[in-house]
C-alpha cells in the first residue's frame, strides 16, 4: 500500500504544465473502438485508469503501442466479446463501452463497473437511453446482458444531466440508423471534448456543450489524431494547493475558461488571481474569507474539486460552508481533516468550516481519488509531517503528484506502507 509523506508549512512557487484530462481521455479512448484506420492520442494522461483502458482495449481486439504520452490505436475489423472482470470493476468509465458495444457486436455482456465510493451511482440513465434506441436488457444479477439488433435514433429525454450517460448515448448514436437527440444533456467539457475527437473521426453531432444535443448516425468513422486537453480537476488542485500555502505560482497551459466559476469563487475568498489563455496565475494572498459554495453540473462550481474547497477554507478567516450536491457520500474527509485539527461540522449534504485553522500534521487515510488529493494538499500546510495512507487512489487521476508538487517547492515523497 503505497503511502505519501509531506513535510508542511513551505509555500507553493513556480510553474507547471499539467497533464491531461482524465475525464477527456477515458471516454475517446473508448470511442476508438468505433473508427477505422490509426487513431493518434497525444497527451494522454499516465494514469491508472487510462492504462486500465488501454488493457480493455487491448481485450477487445485493438493493437496499441505508447511513446510516451502519445497512445496509437488500430481497432479491428471485428471486435472479441470477453473483458476481463478485474479492469470493468477497477473504474466507473467502463460503462462508456455498453453503448459502443451494442453497436459493433450486437450484444454485451460485463460487470458493473467500478469507480470511487462516493454514493450510490446508478446507471438507469444508460439504460434507459439505450433501450429506447432499441437495446434490451436481461435481468442479471451481477452485471449487465444486454442485446441490439440495431440501434436506432431517437429522442431521449434525460432527468438527470449524467456525464456518463451523456457519453454513452453519444457513442452509441454516433454509428446508429438515424437521428438520436438527448434532450437534458451534461454540458460538462468532456462532452465537448468527445464530440470533438468524434467529429474528426466523420461523425455528425451538433449542440454538444448544450442541453440539446443531435446525432445523426454515419456509416462509418476514421481514426485520427487527437489532442487530449489539460485537466482542469488536477489544475484546479494545485491553484487552490498554492492558495492554501500563500504561494505564488503559474499553470501554464491550465483551461481557464473552463475553470471559471472556481476562479470567480476563489476570487469571492479574496485570492488575487490571473487568468488568460496562455494560464493561471495565483499571487500571494494572505487573506482568504470563507464563502458558501455548492457543488453543481457544469458550468457550477465541481464535486470533483469539492474536497479541496474543504481543506482550503480551513485557511479562511470566518465561516466557509460547503454543499455537496451530486454524490451522496463524498465527505469522506472531513473525519480526516478533523484528526489535523480542522475545525469542519458535517450535518446531512453540508460542511461548515471554521477558519483559519493551523492543521496539525498527522497520519490520515484516502479512501478515494479526489479526497486523496485534498489530503495531500491539507499536508502542505500542516505544521509538522503528515503521512496520508492509501495513497494507491491518487495514481487513478494524477500522473505523479509528487513530482509536480516537490517541482513547485514542497517536500514530499512517497513510499510503500503496511
Ligand atoms: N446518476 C443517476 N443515474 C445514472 C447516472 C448518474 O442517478 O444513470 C447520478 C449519479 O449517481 C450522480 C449524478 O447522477 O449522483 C452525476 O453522475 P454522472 O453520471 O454525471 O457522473 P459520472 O459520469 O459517473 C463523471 C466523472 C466524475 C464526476 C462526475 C460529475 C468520469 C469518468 N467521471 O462521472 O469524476 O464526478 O462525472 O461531474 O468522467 C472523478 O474524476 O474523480 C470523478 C468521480
Amino acid at each position: 500500500m503505497s503511502a505519501i509523506h509531506i513535510t508542511g508549512g513551505r509555500k507553493l512557487k513556480g510553474s507547471l504544465f499539467v497533464q491531461g484530462s482524465k475525464n477527456a481521455a477515458l471516454p475517446i479512448l473508448a470511442a476508438t473502438l468505433l473508427t477505422e484506420g490509426i487513431c493518434i492520442l497525444d497527451n494522454c494522461p499516465q494514469i491508472a485508469d487510462v492504462l486500465e483502458m488501454i488493457e480493455i482495449l487491448k481485450e477487445l481486439g485493438c493493437i496499441i503501442w505508447q511513446e510516451e504520452k502519445r497512445v496509437y490505436v488500430l481497432t479491428p475489423e471485428r471486435l472479441n466479446t470477453h473483458i476481463d472482470k478485474k479492469h470493468i470493476t477497477s473504474m466507473r468509465s467502463s460503462i462508456v463501452l455498453l453503448g459502443i458495444l451494442l453497436r459493433e457486436n450486437g450484444f454485451v455482456s460485463m460487470e458493473y463497473p467500478g469507480g470511487c465510493v462516493i454514493g450510490e451511482r446508478p446507471i438507469d440513465m444508460h439504460i434507459y437511453g439505450l433501450t429506447k434506441m432499441g437495446a434490451v436488457f436481461e435481468k442479471c444479477e451481477n452485471g449487465l446482458k444486454a442485446s441490439a439488433k440495431q440501434l436506432r435514433g431517437t429522442d431521449i429525454v434525460l432527468k438527470i444531466a449524467s456525464v456518463g450517460a451523456t457519453e454513452n448515448l453519444i457513442l452509441a448514436a454516433v454509428k446508429a440508423k438515424g437521428c438520436t437527440r438527448i434532450y437534458g444533456a451534461a454540458k460538462e467539457p468532456e462532452i465537448v471534448h468527445l464530440c470533438d475527437f468524434l467529429r474528426k473521426c466523420g461523425a455528425k453531432i451538433q449542440g454538444d456543450g448544450t442541453e440539446k444535443i443531435s446525432v445523426e448516425g454515419v456509416l462509418e468513422l476514421k481514426g485520427c489524431g487527437y489532442l487530449i486537453p489539460a485537466d482542469r480537476i488536477v489544475t484546479g488542485t494545485y491553484v487552490m494547493s498554492a492558495l492554501a500555502t500563500k504561494g505564488s505560482m503559474k499553470v501554464n497551459n491550465a483551461p481557464a475558461k473552463e475553470l471559471e466559476c472556481v476562479l470567480y469563487d476563489l476570487k469571492r475568498m479574496g485570492a488575487d488571481i490571473r487568468w488568460d489563455e496562455e494560464g493561471i496565475e495565483v499571487y500571494p494572498s494572505d487573506k482568504l474569507m470563507g464563502i458558501s459554495v455548492e457543488t453543481r453540473v457544469y458550468p457550477g462550481f465541481p464535486t470533483d474539486l469539492q474536497s479541496m474547497m474543504l481543506v482550503l477554507m480551513t485557511q479562511a478567516e470566518g465561516m466557509g460552508y460547503v454543499k455537496e450536491t451530486i454524490y451522496e457520500n463524498r465527505f469522506h474527509i472531513v473525519e480526516e481533516l478533523q484528526k489535523m485539527n480542522g475545525k469542519l461540522f458535517l450535518s446531512q449534504n453540508t460542511v461548515s468550516i471554521e477558519g483559519p485553522s493551523q492543521l496539525q500534521g498527522n497520519v490520515v487515510t484516502a479512501r478515494e481519488l479526489r479526497g486523496n488529493a485534498a489530503l495531500i494538499m491539507a499536508g502542505l500546510i500542516a505544521e509538522g509531517t503528515t503521512t496520508v495512507l492509501n495513497c494507491q487512489y491518487i495514481k487513478r487521476g494524477y500522473e505523479d503528484i509528487c513530482r509536480d508538487l516537490s517541482c513547485l517547492n514542497a517536500l514530499v515523497y512517497e513510499n510503500e506502507e503496511g
